[in-house]
């Protein structure tokens, strides 16, 4: 099949010089995010919620079906709901679901199953993933969404972030009670819950250390 709606792209580019200068500020800007978990009530403006999910959503997805689905929660009565249900569903996890591994590994972060942010923190960002398209009442397929989708909500981060705000990728699992609040159709599933907002007044963050060059590249 032969493609005929193909445009120009064009797109500036920089010299050597640039390009290395480029990568090294952005590698320090990206290194600078962190997930934060005690968020201020402060609101942001709703166009810059609108325009980072925006952003997520210019995400590549497999055969452009962008298989995606962003619910903006602000309403207080809203997060509420979901606050309480998610508290319900990590107290199961943190006292018998969780295996000891498992906490074993959570407990440099200093987590529990309580989620005050989740009624603090201005919005909150529920991205659903579309298992499959439903178009004219019939069902249709996508392709590749979990690799789509985790890539739009790598956008999503890095747009929180470039515009000065934090998140929490939280996933109080299992997470069927975002379906059932927000009221979404059966195609599709719930995938990351993530607040935004400002970080409170002198936030602390787990002191870690990320994996070095030599870790994660391996050159051939
Ligand atoms: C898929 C996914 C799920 C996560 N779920 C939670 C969560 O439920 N609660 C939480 O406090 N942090 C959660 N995190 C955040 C990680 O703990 C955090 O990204 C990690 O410790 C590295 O810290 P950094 O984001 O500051 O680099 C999650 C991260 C990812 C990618």
């Amino acid at each position: 099949m032969e493609a005929n709606n193909h445009i120009l792209y064009t797109k500036k580019s920089f010299s050597e010089n640039e390009t290395i200068a480029k990568s090294e500020e952005h590698l320090d800007y990206m290194n600078n995010r962190r997930t934060v978990r005690k968020f201020s009530n402060k609101e942001i403006p709703i166009q810059v919620l609108e325009n980072i999910i925006m952003a997520a959503s210019t995400a590549p997805s497999g055969a452009h079906k962008q298989p995606w689905s962003f619910c903006l929660v602000t309403h207080k009565d809203i997060k509420h709901q979901i606050r309480i249900a998610a508290e319900q569903e990590e107290y199961k996890s943190y006292n018998n679901r969780m295996s000891k591994e498992w906490l074993e590994d959570l407990a440099f972060i200093g987590t529990n199953w309580e989620k005050p942010f989740l009624e603090i923190a201005p919005a909150l960002i529920v991205v659903f993933k579309q298992t499959y398209e439903i178009k004219n009442n019939q069902k249709k397929t996508n392709y590749y969404v979990s690799e789509s989708i985790g890539i739009a909500c790598g956008f999503l981060l890095e747009a929180i972030h470039y515009c000065g705000l934090v998140a929490l990728t939280h996933t109080p699992s299992p997470m069927n009670f975002l379906t059932q609040i927000l009221n979404r159709p059966i195609n599709e599933k719930p995938y990351l819950l993530i607040p935004v907002g400002y970080p409170a007044e002198n936030t602390l963050v787990p002191n870690l250390v990320r994996k070095s060059k030599n870790e994660v590249i391996i050159k051939y």
